[in-house]
Order: structure tokens, then C-alpha cells, then sequence
């Protein structure tokens, strides 16, 4: 393996990587600002996560670059979810020779879990590689919270308050579904936050009367019933989540349909006229809050603390108020779920 460069002469790869995330841009500001200041480091950023890497194609990113990015939504390197192990140009041999080529020390990488399961790899191969957490689903562990996830939840949290007014106005049942692959934090907090009925998770099995028995018994009391429902819910009696859209290229179904089912089978069981409303990527689009400004600001300057100490195959995370370096291991050693108390809390608001 090369011998890595250290000191101001270092140039450093920034990659952005699987669903984009409102925060990304600050990071490659906090990353940036803290290298050229503090260490007299260079960035370049690979254009669309780790395609940008194996084929070698990045922008430079002076500090010119970054000015006024912390308050914009998107990335500006792009992303995707390209696999750096995959196609002719993949794995740690071929990314160690680029790397040569163009001059490149590290690779600071920004995702989540498939992104830093791939860093890891490379790392565990010897490459000078160290992770940032990404994610508005907050399903990593390691971390405290992800970047993108407190943004998420405000955005999702007026969208519920502006559907509960009208909601309120036709006395009818409204449905909120949400992003949540795997996990409810979205749908716990927002659905929390602006009072549902009902939230509905992935991790909590819930039977399809119970939620008719809440939304009547709020109807009843003369409410317009809000339930809330995370795209990966799988309700009692079924096996599986909701995917009749078929497959993304890295092979993960398309999930979509859970709120569609829930509104019909609501207004089927209750009488009740019920509508849908599917945030979708509007969660996930323009502005971080200024809780996930800092944070991301923060990961992006401690993972450049994290090059000039070499702590090749950890991650930067935040726990408490703290900012901490850890094993990337840690971080992908399964997701970080909802706890079942956390959801009893807040059943203890639904229905009557
Ligand atoms: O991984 C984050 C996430 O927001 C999931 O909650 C969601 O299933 C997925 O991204 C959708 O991403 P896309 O439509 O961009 O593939």
C-alpha cells in the first residue's frame, strides 16, 4: 500500500453517497473550511458518490467553493448509489491507483449504511478512508443522531399540522405516510409532534382494527383523526412491506402504498370518509433546520480532525453534544430501531 501524504500538502476526496440529505452541503463547507484553515489541506469532491471514485471524476473544491453552502439543501458534488466494488474499475486496487493518478491521500466518505459498509471495505484493504453518518431516517447507530433527520421531521410536522386543518374542516380521517424503510423515527417524532392518532411503524406490528378502532374513537369525540404511517409499516397479518413498484438498480424494492392501503381499509371499516397524503421526497429537499446546519457543519470539520490523526476506518458521529471517533463497525452493526417504550410512550396519545 502507498505511503499516504501527511501535512499541507494533503489533498483530500470528499464523496457524497446514497439518498441525498439536507446537511450534505455543510458538511463539504465544515470539511473544507476546517482543512484549509487549519491544516493547509486541498479538497476535491468526486461527483456522484463513489462512481466519481472509480472513474476518477471530481471537482475541485477551493474554498471559494464552499461559501454559503451551509443553508443549501442537495449536494453540490451529486450522488448515487453506486457500489465501489462493482464494474471494471471497482475495488480497493483499482481506487488505490486512481488515487495515485490524481494525487488524492483520503477519501472522506458521507453516507449511510450502504455507503459506510463500502468504506469500510476499502478501509479494511488498507485505503485511507474515513466515514461521515448520512441519513434523514436517523437509523444509524454510533450516532446519536444523523444530519437531515431533524430536518425531516419539521418539514413532515407542518405538512401534518396544515393536513390536520383541513382534515378538521371536512370532519374527515387523514393519513400522513412518511419516509421509514427499516425504521419509525420520522414517523415517531413528527407524528409526535403534531399530535396524531395513530403512527405506525415498522418495528410494531399493528392490526388493522386497532387502527379503525382509534381513528372512531377520536371521530367520535368530534376530532378529525390523524394517523401516521412510515412507508416500511407492515400491519398484523402480513408479511411483508408494501412494494408493488418494482426494484432500484441496487436491487432494494421500491416501497410505496402502505398509506393508499390504510386509507382504503380505514374508510372501508369506520364509514369514515379518509384521505391520503404521501410526503415523499419533499422530506428530504431544500433547506437543513439550523440544528442539522451545525451538526453536519461539525462531523464535516471533526472527519478532517479525523485525516490529519490518520483514524482510517472510523467514523465521525455526535453523542450527546460531544463529537466522537468510532469504529465503522459500530456504526453497521445492524440498524438503530425505534425501542418498543418509545413507541408505548406515545401510543399512550392515540385513539381516545
Ligand atoms: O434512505 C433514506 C430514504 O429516505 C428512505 O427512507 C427511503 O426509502 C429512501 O431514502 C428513498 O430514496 P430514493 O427514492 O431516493 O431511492
Amino acid at each position: 500500500m502507498r505511503r499516504h501524504q501527511q501535512g499541507a500538502n494533503m489533498k483530500i476526496g470528499l464523496l457524497t453517497s446514497g439518498g441525498d440529505c439536507p446537511g450534505l452541503n455543510a458538511v463539504i463547507r465544515g470539511a473544507v473550511l476546517n482543512g484549509v484553515k487549519k491544516y493547509g489541506y486541498e479538497f476535491v469532491g468526486f461527483r456522484d458518490g463513489w462512481r466519481g471514485v472509480v472513474e476518477g471524476d471530481y471537482m475541485d473544491l477551493p474554498r471559494q467553493k464552499v461559501r454559503g453552502l451551509a443553508s443549501q439543501g442537495g449536494t453540490i458534488i451529486g450522488t448515487s448509489r453506486t457500489n465501489p466494488f462493482d464494474g471494471p474499475n471497482g475495488g480497493p486496487e483499482n481506487i488505490e491507483i486512481m488515487m495515485e493518478r490524481h494525487g488524492i491521500d483520503a477519501i472522506v466518505a458521507i453516507g449511510g449504511e450502504g455507503t459506510l459498509a463500502g468504506a469500510k471495505r476499502l478501509a479494511d484493504a488498507g485505503l485511507p478512508v474515513i466515514g461521515v453518518p448520512k441519513t434523514i431516517d436517523n437509523d444509524l447507530r454510533a450516532t446519536d443522531y444523523t444530519f437531515g433527520f431533524d430536518t425531516a421531521v419539521s418539514i413532515a410536522t407542518e405538512a401534518m399540522d396544515r393536513i390536520r386543518t383541513t382534515g378538521e374542516s371536512h370532519h374527515r380521517c387523514m393519513v400522513a405516510e412518511v419516509m421509514g424503510r427499516h425504521v419509525g423515527w420520522i414517523a415517531l417524532h413528527s407524528g409526535m409532534a403534531a399530535g396524531a392518532h395513530a403512527i405506525l411503524i415498522p418495528e410494531v406490528k399493528v392490526s388493522m382494527e386497532q387502527v379503525a378502532e382509534w381513528v372512531k374513537e377520536v371521530h367520535d369525540r368530534g376530532r378529525s383523526p390523524l394517523v401516521v404511517v412510515a412507508e416500511g409499516f407492515i400491519p398484523e397479518g402480513f408479511d411483508d412491506v408494501m412494494a408493488n413498484k418494482g426494484t432500484e438498480k441496487d436491487g432494494r424494492p421500491r416501497l410505496g402504498g402502505i398509506g393508499e392501503y390504510i386509507t382504503h381499509e380505514i374508510e372501508k371499516m369506520t364509514g369514515i370518509e379518509t384521505r391520503n397524503t404521501i410526503l415523499g421526497h419533499i422530506q428530504r429537499g431544500g433547506a437543513p433546520t439550523g440544528y442539522d446546519r451545525v451538526l453536519a457543519t461539525r462531523l464535516g470539520m471533526g472527519a478532517v480532525d479525523m485525516v490529519a490523526q490518520k483514524q482510517w476506518g472510523k467514523m465521525v458521529s455526535v453523542q450527546g453534544t460531544e463529537i466522537k471517533y468510532v469504529p465503522l463497525e459500530e456504526a453497521l452493526d445492524g440498524l438503530k430501531s425505534v425501542p418498543q417504550e418509545r413507541w408505548d410512550e406515545a401510543a399512550v396519545l392515540f385513539g381516545r
